[in-house]
């Protein structure tokens, strides 16, 4: 890409990112996510640290209004009284530790903040960078202190008790699980006599995105079926867990949070914060589990079910995630660097399919089932240059900048054609094309 089309493409990123700020967040696409996500909002701060390094602390102080009285930190906060049942359904107020005033779900996301936080810090002069990360610490150590109080499976490998929290919310690994313990018998019945249209009334996606892009009616209800579950549970964790009806240890939020571990680490560090040496050990427990979901027969990690006990043998974009996680042995980074390169795998015209395309459940239109999404590519990019993969990281980023200058700012973009699919003038894709550019 020659100057000037980088000059234009960062320009038109830039008018995406106002258009959706709402002054102290900002949403991820106005109809179809008018509220604040919590791994959307670190990706569009890591975006805006470009265009005003103030904005971007402001989009992270922000996201910790959602966060519990026990350290969890909310996967959405809600802009104001909300018209969108399907969004409701997963409030967490029924929970006593949810937020005084404001109003939350009761799942968390991938747990991006630390990577946000190191990176805003790394535009701040050095006395400003130590403040700044003085001021996210305490946030910081509670979420992911929390994250092990709560939902560590006794490994170090941390469980999710919805598809939603996974951020890749349709993925065959956690699909493949709701149609085996969270399907209730009514919803086949209801597809069989076309009924699950019902879903219609609470579904808003389908007024913007067309209807084979997302997921079934019956899948929708599937979904919504959970979180109801879940809030009459009042998302406590111990009634949770004596009979889940999802429960998955997830590759790529442990992907992430191996990563996050790391970087809070090193954000104590130059605070000359001490962390806890409990949190010290559990993070180093999270680092050796990781190989828990290593497969030697197909040489792929896997999530694993903690229901059934057993990997999840589905690939999908996850499968490249351990390359982010930072701690994966040279041999095995190797072997994921040559699965990406796989034509008949991962190594599409624009890469990187959300899912393999030899998956049974490839389908280069719908959702997280075959589409490449900005935010994954993002992190595939980071963990190649991080391991010493420099030409195929440059390779990557340049093919995913050309792929958005094609088709614009779409929530994703079909892995064959370059098409952009779902919303149109997607935060995220913005804010990391914003990145990306100056990488
Ligand atoms: C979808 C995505 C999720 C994202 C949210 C808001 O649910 O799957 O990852 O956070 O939209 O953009």
């Amino acid at each position: 890409m020659d100057d000037e089309a980088a000059k234009r493409l960062h320009e038109e990123a830039e008018a995406v990112l106002k258009h959706n700020d709402r002054g102290q967040w900002t949403v991820p696409h106005p109809n179809l996510y008018p509220h604040q996500w919590l791994w959307d909002s670190c990706f569009i701060s890591m975006g805006l640290r470009h265009l005003d390094i103030g904005r971007a602390q402001t989009e992270l102080r922000s996201l910790l209004r959602g966060q519990w009285h026990n350290g969890m930190l909310a996967h959405l906060i809600f802009s104001g009284p909300s018209q969108r049942l399907s969004q409701r359904l997963s409030e967490g107020w029924a929970n006593p530790n949810a937020p005084d005033n404001v109003t939350t779900s009761g799942f968390t996301q991938p747990p991006m903040l630390a990577e946000a936080v190191w990176q805003i810090g790394q535009k701040l002069k050095l006395p400003g960078r130590r403040s700044w990360f003085k001021e996210m610490l305490p946030p910081l150590v509670r979420h992911h202190s929390w994250i092990y109080e709560e939902r560590d499976t006794g490994h170090g490998l941390a469980m999710l008790i919805h598809p939603y929290e996974s951020g890749l919310d349709n993925t065959p690994s956690s699909i493949s699980e709701v149609y085996k313990y969270a399907w209730p018998w009514w919803i086949s019945l209801l597809e069989k006599t076309h009924l699950a249209n019902i879903s219609n009334l609470v579904r808003r996606d389908l007024r913007f995105v067309a209807a084979k892009q997302r997921m079934s009616n019956a899948e929708a209800i599937a979904y919504f079926s959970l979180a109801i579950r879940l809030r009459r549970q009042g998302f406590n964790i111990v009634d949770i867990r004596k009979k889940p009806r999802f429960a998955v240890e997830d590759l790529a939020f442990n992907s992430i949070l191996i990563r996050a571990n790391e970087q809070l680490r090193q954000i104590a560090r130059i605070a000359s914060w001490e962390l806890s040496e409990k949190l010290i050990s559990n993070m180093e427990r999270s680092k050796k589990a990781l190989e828990l979901l290593w497969d030697e027969t197909s040489g792929q990690y896997f999530s694993r079910s903690s229901i059934s006990g057993q990997l999840i043998k589905e690939p999908t974009i996850a499968t490249l995630l351990p390359l982010y996680s930072g701690t994966i042995s040279k041999e095995r980074a190797d072997h994921l660097v040559d699965l990406l390169k796989r034509r008949r795998l991962f190594s599409t015209s624009w890469p990187v399919p959300s899912v393999p395309q030899t998956s049974s459940y490839f389908n280069p239109v719908k959702y997280w089932q075959g589409p490449t999404w900005i935010n994954t590519n993002w992190l595939i990019v980071d963990g190649l240059k991080r391991s010493g993969y420099k030409t195929e990281a440059e390779v990557l980023k340049n093919r995913t900048l050309k792929m958005v200058a094609q088709a614009r700012f779409a929530d994703y973009f079909n892995p064959l054609s370059g098409q952009a699919m779902g919303a149109s003038d997607f935060s995220w894709t913005a804010a990391l094309t914003i990145d990306l550019l100056k990488a």
